[in-house]
């Protein structure tokens, strides 16, 4: 039994020092060890450890900052010489080393922190440690009294290149006296499912005293001999054992073992975790080998229990060849009690044995480091500038809180590797030229070199930079003329001011003071005018032909008598009967904003989807009660109906129909999607969620603006008719005299109208400018943001294809021969119209259905247009297809 991890790992850290093993150093490989005596001087030749015969050096070469200290002499006694010396941080947060490591290769990393009252004070510190951007421990050097700990883990880097970093939480300077590093000598042991492998116990059982580490191990392992006299009995050999399996433990470490003392007794170990969570998950490394020379008539056989379940069921060690028994999967213990035991079979003749065995912990990195090229960019212009800024160290994106200073990010927190986007280093007292390790940076959207004192030219791969929208060089000494390429970049906007000596040798530059500006705006401008003009002549013409091909279509404003039916048919319900009706939340639908949305059953029958709010969402009451009290109000049959709800005390959820084929986005990834997108961008869109939309802004009193219409609240249901879902952000707007009204900006990236971002003011335009990026989706098939893009939001990217005139790389490729384009081109107008930066000048959603019903009736009228959909027959969308109803009444 362990009483006290954290005593026993300085313990541990005295043993590995206070060996008494007299050791022999042989002439081993040290190649890629690398051996840190932390904070000894920076002219300090390498040197040889007496005991291990490693070559330790001076971190000088792996760090940038921090002070160099000196535990006390009486400690200094204690410790080996790579320990007396150490370093310390008191400036900035964090703080780190960083080295070269190989790609791919499996590495025993370790650091070793003693306090040893370098600084008179007196005091322990604690602080945080990271390896990379993911957090590894909080050392707490008082936490036992002992002023010193050790950290020990397996892990695989990624990238060429290892941060080991040191985080002040603000109790005392962090510290590091020694970090080593060494490469396995297999990359197929200690594998995990997920995670790397922290150092928990790594015992032989022997009654040796000795310590055993390099060079006996060659990759460095620290062998602690382990033996209960009253338990166990010692086996030795002085023949050799085959140790190579891969783990490969020294010889002189599987040269021993310990069975039961009582020939029928169990072999047993148990542990507990009690600095970590009794959860923890654990991988064990049991080393076996037999070491006795059996007779014929001998046996040994036995069961390997972890927790109590099997592991391995009779089990005989090979004679004199080492055997690792361990598992795939990571393994927990009960109430973080933890047990091992060998239980000799009925068939052996001799009790169990055990040679050696090691215990790791998982530890979780979720956190990705930046992309490996923007790393390096960026390093290389640090170098270039020789800039020393305190915070970039480490990884420059992750974690956000780390993040360098002028940097900025996009994918934090994404499975995929963080980017670097945004480069300020204006004012910086930059020297020299503009940095060719720029060009490196291929995500940089914003680029500022602003007030420096840079010289020479505007360099060329400037215009080469695909994602570059911004580059501010004013305030710099920058000469000779700007490259022609640049000026010519279309959506580039450069900043170039205050260059007394920039030429600027292009009748693009005539008419302008400052940067491109002006150019960019023109053909945007036009387009949109063009747009508008081809469209609001279409539109006008078609409210015509509308008005009087459907004479009878139904004003919905007129009042109706069903606001009360529709309120009794509402049902209030309790939460048992929602655990009912959804079998103890059984069935997963989906995850909402928030909560989460269950299957269910009412009246045995009826399906409904149940969206639970959950308890730690604070802002979800408020919009739970907008959502009840607009579905209370209105019902249409495009809009998601409400079933009924339930509102006791800390438990809320609403009851909607159940939409059996989930959402338009998931529709448009899907095998079937080229067969409804035709119809959809025509029929669909006019047939139900537009006249949805339509009805909240014009067939309620007061209008309703819905503020997050996205393919993911289009919701299908079993005959593919769409309907418009969640109206947890829906707001109603006064009608006579004003037309807008304030709020806090809500909604969802990229379908968000951005004059409503800018100005808080909302009026209905807001829901026609996300419906338009809803229109941009269908007729491309494309993310709406996409970072992989030239241009990463949609309505950019059409429009610069619009105006580069690469029309045929907008639509869905998966459409063409099987549509009109004429149609096709009417859609992206009316989407581009719905674009407009000025909401004014967007049609209402009225306009949006006219035309959209022209276009219906085109492709309704067309031969041939929907063949593959009906080959499809079990795909049910003609089921609408021209079929007008007239709505609900609020
Ligand atoms: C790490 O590798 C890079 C090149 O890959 C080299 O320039 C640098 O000097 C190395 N650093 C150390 C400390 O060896
Ligand atoms: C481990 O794997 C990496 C990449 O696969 C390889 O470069 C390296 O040499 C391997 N190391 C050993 C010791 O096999
Ligand atoms: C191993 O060798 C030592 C001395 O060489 C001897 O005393 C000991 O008995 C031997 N042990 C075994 C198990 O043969
Ligand atoms: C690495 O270890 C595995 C088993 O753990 C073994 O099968 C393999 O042969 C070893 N590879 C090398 C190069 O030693
Ligand atoms: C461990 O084995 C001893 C006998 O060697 C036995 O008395 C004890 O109960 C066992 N403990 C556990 C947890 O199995
Ligand atoms: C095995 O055989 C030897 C004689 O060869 C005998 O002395 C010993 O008792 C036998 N052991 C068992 C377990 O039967
Ligand atoms: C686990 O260990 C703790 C303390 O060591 C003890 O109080 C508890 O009863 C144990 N639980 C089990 C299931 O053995
Ligand atoms: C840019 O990256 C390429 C390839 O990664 C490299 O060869 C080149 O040296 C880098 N350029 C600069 C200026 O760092
Ligand atoms: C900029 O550099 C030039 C030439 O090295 C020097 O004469 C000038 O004083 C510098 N200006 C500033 C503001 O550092």
């Amino acid at each position: 039994m362990e009483a006290n991890p954290q005593a026993l790992r300085l313990c541990v850290l005295i043993c590995i020092n206070f060996s008494s093993f007299l050791h022999i150093i042989e002439a081993q490989d040290q190649n890629g060890f690398i051996s840190l005596d932390c904070g000894s001087p920076p002219n300090e030749h390498p040197y040889n450890d007496v005991q291990t015969g490693l070559t330790f050096s001076t971190d000088n070469a792996f760090v940038q900052t921090g002070k160099t200290g000196k535990v006390q002499e009486e400690i200094e006694s204690l410790f080996p010489k790579p320990v007396w010396n150490l370093r310390y941080f008191p400036d900035g947060i964090r703080n780190c080393y960083t080295l070269n490591v190989t790609q791919g290769t499996k590495y025993l990393i370790r650091a070793l922190f003693v306090y040893g009252n370098y600084d008179g004070l007196n005091e322990y510190p604690g602080f945080d440690l990271y390896i990379g951007p993911n957090l590894l421990e909080t050392i707490n050097l008082g936490l036992w009294g002992t002023g010193g700990m050790f950290e020990e883990i397996i892990h695989k880097p990624i990238s060429k290149s290892l941060q080991v970093c040191l985080v002040n939480t603000g109790t005392g300077y962090p510290i590091i006296n020694t970090l080593e590093l060494r490469p396995l000598e297999n990359n197929s042991t200690y594998n995990t499912q997920s995670g790397s492998l922290r150092h928990f116990r790594r015992n032989y059982f022997s009654t040796a005293s000795r310590t055993v580490r390099y060079p006996s191990d060659v990759s460095d392992r620290v062998w602690i001999p382990n033996f209960d006299e009253k338990k166990w009995t010692e086996v030795t050999t002085n023949l050799s054992v085959n140790t190579s399996n891969g783990y490969n433990p020294p010889q002189f470490v599987m040269a021993s073992a310990s069975t039961p003392i009582s020939a029928f007794a169990p072999w047993n170990f148990t542990w507990t975790w009690l600095l970590t969570p009794s959860t923890t998950q654990f991988y064990i490394y049991m080393h076996f080998a037999e070491i006795q020379s059996l007779q014929a008539n001998e046996t040994r056989e036995f069961s390997v229990l972890v927790n109590g379940d099997p592991m391995y069921e009779r089990y005989s060690p090979k004679p004199f060849s080492i055997e690792t028994l361990s598992y795939f999967t990571p393994q927990q213990c009960d109430q973080g009690n933890c047990t091992v035991e060998l239980l000799r079979t009925s068939k052996s003749t001799l009790p169990p044995l055990i040679n050696a065995f090691e215990i790791y912990t998982v530890i979780d990195l979720p956190l990705l480091e930046t992309k490996q090229d923007d790393v390096l960019a960026i390093k290389s212009i640090q170098n270039t500038y020789s800039l020393s800024r305190i915070s970039w160290q480490g990884d420059p994106c992750v974690p956000i809180e780390f993040l360098w200073d002028g940097l900025n990010c996009a994918n934090s927190n994404a499975s995929e590797p963080p980017i670097i986007t945004y480069l300020n280093l204006s004012s910086s007292q930059l020297k020299g030229i503009i940095a060719p390790g720029i060009q490196n940076l291929t995500n940089l959207k914003e680029l500022d070199l602003s007030n420096n004192n840079l010289t020479g030219g505007v360099p060329e791969f400037l215009a080469g930079m695909k994602s570059l929208l911004v580059i501010n060089l004013s305030g710099n000494n920058l000469n000779g003329s700007i490259p022609q390429a640049l000026l010519r970049k279309k959506g580039l906007k450069l900043i170039r001011d205050g260059n007394p000596d920039l030429i600027c040798a292009d009748e693009l530059c005539a008419n302008k003071s400052v940067g491109s500006k002006k150019k960019n705006s023109v053909v945007p401008v036009v387009v949109s005018v063009v747009v508008l003009v081809v469209l609001g002549f279409a539109l006008a013409f078609f409210f015509v032909l509308r008005k009087k091909r459907t004479p009878n279509s139904a004003d919905p404003r007129t009042t109706g008598s069903s606001v009360l039916a529709i309120m009794t048919k509402n049902r209030r319900f309790t939460y048992s009967e929602v655990v009912t009706m959804t079998n103890n939340f059984e069935r997963i639908l989906g995850k909402g904003g928030f909560g989460m949305v269950y299957h269910g059953t009412v009246n045995s029958t009826e399906q409904v989807a149940v969206k639970l709010l959950s308890h730690s969402s604070s802002q979800g009451y408020k919009e739970f009660k907008a959502e009840v009290e607009l579905l209370l109000r209105v019902h249409h049959k495009n809009l998601v109906s409400l079933v009924g709800y339930c509102d006791e005390g800390e438990n809320l959820a609403l009851i909607y129909e159940y939409m059996a084929n989930g959402d338009l986005r998931e529709h448009m990834s899907g095998k079937y999607y080229e067969f409804l997108q035709i119809p959809y961008l025509c029929m669909v869109t006019y047939e139900n969620c537009p006249i949805g939309l339509e009805y909240l802004h014009n067939g309620c009193k007061p209008p309703m603006i819905h503020r997050d219409v996205k393919t993911t609240n289009i919701l299908l249901n079993e005959h593919f008719q769409a309907k418009l879902a969640d109206f947890g952000l829906s707001r109603s707007f006064p009608v006579e005299g004003e037309t807008h009204v304030s709020t806090v900006v809500a909604g969802t990236p990229g379908y968000l109208d951005p004059e409503y971002y800018r100005t808080n003011w909302l009026n209905e335009k807001s829901d026609v400018y996300s419906f338009g990026i809803v229109l941009l989706e269908i007729i491309t098939n494309q993310p709406v943001i996409n970072q992989n893009r030239e241009n990463p939001y949609i309505a950019e990217w059409v429009g610069l294809m619009l105006r580069e005139g690469d029309i045929q790389k907008i639509v869905d490729p998966k459409l063409h021969g099987d549509y009109d384009s004429g149609s096709v081109w009417r859609a992206v107008e009316l989407a581009m119209s719905c674009l407009n930066p000025l909401s004014a000048r967007r049609p209402t959603m009225s306009q949006v259905v006219t035309e959209l019903n022209e276009c219906l009736a085109y492709e309704n009228s067309r031969e041939g247009t929907s063949q593959n959909m009906n080959s499809q027959s079990s795909i049910e969308v003609s089921m609408n297809f021209g079929i007008r109803t007239t709505p609900d009444v609020c």
